[in-house]
């Protein structure tokens, strides 16, 4: 049986103080969860070492990352490399969230770079892809995102891939309050397994989980993790208050 995700995205948000009791309410409120369900939290790094701290010994929830740099070391200013999060205890890392392809001109040979780092710390990366509107428009959001996969993913090996969760997030429903329909979700969902199907076998398509992030919320989340090929969600906005996040967490649960 494949995971079940749900990771919270903060983004550029929260206060040292905000962020501590934004996870005591979680943890406060967290149900009994399966041993297949999974929660991660991805403060800004200034948070990390605090985050990881409050989640010490506690099962099913771990600490992520939003971002890491292509290089183990070196002189770039204001980065952190994969290997200082590794040994602060983060166990996932989020890489290729379209604001930081966007903002940060990140592209693809930058972001195989990331998850190699990533890989090399020994922690799970959740991988993002996703169309921006035009390109939904002119309905070619598979072979765009197929391609993002391709370039991004593919020079791992199978074993690598276990350590891989994609999150299909179509740019035009981040943030926006427009969310992708659960027929949209599970369509393209299906379509990143066949993807990966195609270069790695059934096995490793059916074990990889594949997470839906565009303004998921406890209202829609049931409806959008009933869908066979999604896994959980990647959450920005509604996680940013515990009771929000917790609705995402029981739609997992249940789902
Ligand atoms: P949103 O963000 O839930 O605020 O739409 C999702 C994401 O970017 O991870």
């Amino acid at each position: 049986m494949r995971n079940k995700i749900v990771a919270a995205n903060w983004k550029m948000n929260l206060k040292l103080s905000e962020g501590a009791n934004l996870v005591n309410g979680i943890l406060q409120g967290m149900p009994a969860i399966s041993e297949n369900c999974k929660v991660v939290i991805a403060p800004p790094y200034l948070h990390i070492t605090q985050t990881i701290a409050q989640l010490k010994g506690i099962e099913h929830i771990f600490t992520g990352a939003q971002n890491c740099h292509s290089e183990n070391s070196g002189a770039y200013t204001g980065e952190v490399s994969a290997a200082m999060l590794a040994d602060a205890g983060v166990q996932y890392v989020i890489i290729g969230h379209s604001e930081r392809r966007e903002y940060c001109n990140e592209d693809s040979a930058l972001l195989a770079k990331k998850v190699n780092q990533a890989l090399a710390g020994n922690m799970h990366v959740i991988f993002c892809c996703g169309e921006p509107l035009e390109i939904r428009d002119a309905n070619t959001q598979n072979e765009h995102v197929a391609r993002q996969i391709e370039e991004g993913l593919f020079h791992l090996d199978a074993p690598q891939l276990k350590n891989i969760t994609i999150a299909y997030e179509p740019i035009w429903a981040i943030g926006t309050g427009r969310v992708a329909s659960s027929g949209q979700a599970q369509e393209i969902h299906a379509y990143i397994r066949k993807t990966i199907a195609e270069k790695y076998g059934a096995e490793a398509a059916d074990n990889i989980s594949i997470l839906y992030g565009g303004s998921c919320k406890p209202s829609n989340a049931a409806e959008l993790f009933a869908c066979a090929d999604v896994d959980g969600g990647l959450i920005g906005g509604a996680a940013l208050k515990a009771e929000e996040f917790l609705g995402i967490i029981k739609a997992m649960v249940d789902s």
